[in-house]
């Protein structure tokens, strides 16, 4: 989809459909309040017939040479807004153009009286563009084409660097969705690899991958013992933006990428087990964020890294009972080989903290079914380990509608993964707290660096209980990567 900005100019705009907002129980089209005296009794009376609720949208055919479709989207009552609205309603009205197969449609911005256009204009850049993504890559024919999008709005440098922007985070949040989208088939570790290096290249950033082999011999020991089950090895993926200055500490991002979770040795059930190709969501949304914060040439030095493994049973699986060594050195037990997250991303911890000496370290992981028994498949479970960084992140959820809530890590929560044989141990106490003795776990791999882990396994793509939003389709969310771009540009 393409997105364009111009001053608005009503009278001459030829457009295959013009499309405005109104308010709850108005008549008037926001930002056509001048003209409507020109509004034909017949659209007047369909403006009045849907009444402005939210989300409902009516198409009228106008029978004007410039456009010969009006389209009307209601966005509730004004005092009702909150940061998701007018993203949500615009999403509706691109998927509307989609559907009518169109070429391009236009939107017309609110005025300045009801909601801050640049609000508005990113919004809707955001909405439109993340709702006409479609995962189509295996179906012969592609049921429609993408339409491209005009934004009529009074114009200014501000106003096209914030389109700029959201364009750029909605690219990636469209890629992370289509690469975690793709079946476990299709996209082993090493396919990523292969990703990371070419969005790694196309925007200039270092990405280095570490395999199987050196992964042993450098003492990777929770993503080898894993990775050993399966024949498609292993992959570490690191990718790193220098945008800022060449001594300044980086930010590290850490993703899960199972390409494919069956459980392992400790197999699960196989009711809904093709959902755990979507247990690569956390690195597919790292990839996605990488190739943002470089497009957006953030003054940043930021590291993602991305342990990639698929978790198989088999003859050189790794087994309950045994004992590894991490990355930096602590032995755990294992007692479930469904519990392999933690392994991998405590390796990609240690090695994050230790390489880098990073300001943050924050990880995305869809690492316990018991974060949806907890909050559900709308928001994500937060654990942290400094209070003023998880208040940045909230920040930064409230203005991006991706929802994260905080859950607490104390110290006995830490004795739950204490081992009789190993250092730790990588369950916790029966299913008291899940998400956070697995959180704890992870804990064990990082010193002291400020840290922020993100449960995804509720919304990184969409199950039964998922809300649902036009810009949020069946398949992947992309859930993180509007949330860490928003942290990220607000440093
Ligand atoms: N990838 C799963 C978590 C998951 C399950 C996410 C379902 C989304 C939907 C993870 O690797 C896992 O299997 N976790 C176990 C941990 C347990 C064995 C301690 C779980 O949650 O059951
Ligand atoms: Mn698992
Ligand atoms: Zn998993």
């Amino acid at each position: 989809m393409k997105v364009k900005v111009e001053s608005a100019n009503l009278f001459k705009k030829k457009t295959a459909m013009l499309c405005g907002f109104v308010l709850e129980d108005s008549d008037k089209i926001l930002g056509l309040e001048k003209i409507d005296f020109k509004l034909t009794p017949a659209i007047k009376q369909s403006i009045n017939d849907m009444g402005g609720k939210f989300g409902k949208i009516t198409v009228i055919p106008t029978l004007h040479k410039n456009t010969q479709r009006m389209l009307v989207a209601g966005l509730g009552k004004r005092e009702k807004f909150n940061n998701d609205t007018i993203r949500f309603v615009s999403g509706k009205i691109a998927q509307n153009a989609r559907e009518l197969n169109l070429k391009e449609f236009t939107i017309i911005v609110p005025p300045s009286f009801v909601i801050e256009p640049i609000l508005s204009v990113s919004q809707i850049v955001e909405g439109c563009k993340m709702s006409v993504y479609k995962f189509e890559n295996f179906k012969s024919k592609k049921e429609n084409i993408t339409p491209n999008l005009t934004i009529l709005v009074s114009k200014s440098d501000k106003i096209s660097k914030a389109s700029k922007i959201a364009e750029i985070v909605s690219d990636g949040v469209v890629y992370a969705k289509s690469i975690a989208n793709l079946p476990p088939n299709e996209c082993t570790p090493t396919t990523l690899a292969n990703f990371a290096r070419i969005i790694a290249k196309k925007n200039k950033m270092k990405c280095s991958i570490i395999s199987k082999n050196e992964l042993r011999k450098k003492g990777f020991g929770g993503i080898t013992a894993v990775g050993q089950g399966s024949k498609n090895e292993p992959k570490m993926i690191i990718l790193e933006h220098a945008g800022g200055k060449h001594n300044e500490k980086p930010i590290v991002l850490v993703g899960k990428a199972v390409t494919f979770d069956t459980g392992g040795i400790s197999l699960k059930p196989g009711e809904k087990m093709d959902e755990m190709k979507f247990d690569k969501c956390g690195g597919c949304n790292v990839i996605g964020i990488m190739k943002a914060a470089s497009e957006l040439k953030l003054p940043l030095n930021i590291v993602g890294i991305i342990p990639s493994v698929e978790n198989m049973p088999g003859g050189e699986s790794y087994r309950p009972g045994d004992i590894i060594k991490l990355y930096n050195k602590k032995t755990a037990e294992i007692l479930n080989t469904d519990a392999e997250g933690r392994l991998i991303l405590a390796d990609a911890l240690s090695y994050g903290e230790k390489q880098y000496s990073p300001k943050v370290i924050i990880d995305l992981a869809t690492l316990t079914g018991a974060c949806i028994i907890a909050l559900g498949t709308n928001i994500a479970g937060m654990v942290s380990n400094n209070d003023n960084l998880a208040q940045k992140i909230i920040e930064s959820s409230k203005r991006t509608s991706e929802d994260v809530w905080p859950l607490p890590l104390n110290d006995d929560f830490m004795d739950l993964v204490k081992s009789d044989v190993a250092d730790i141990k990588n369950t916790g106490v029966g299913r008291a707290a899940g998400t956070i003795t697995a959180a704890a776990f992870l804990r064990n791999a990082i010193e002291n660096t400020p840290w922020i882990h993100l449960d995804i396994a509720g919304v990184a793509w969409t199950q039964v209980a998922t809300k649902e939003k036009p810009y949020n389709p069946k398949g992947a969310s992309g859930f993180g990567v509007r949330l860490i771009l928003d942290y990220l540009q607000n440093i």
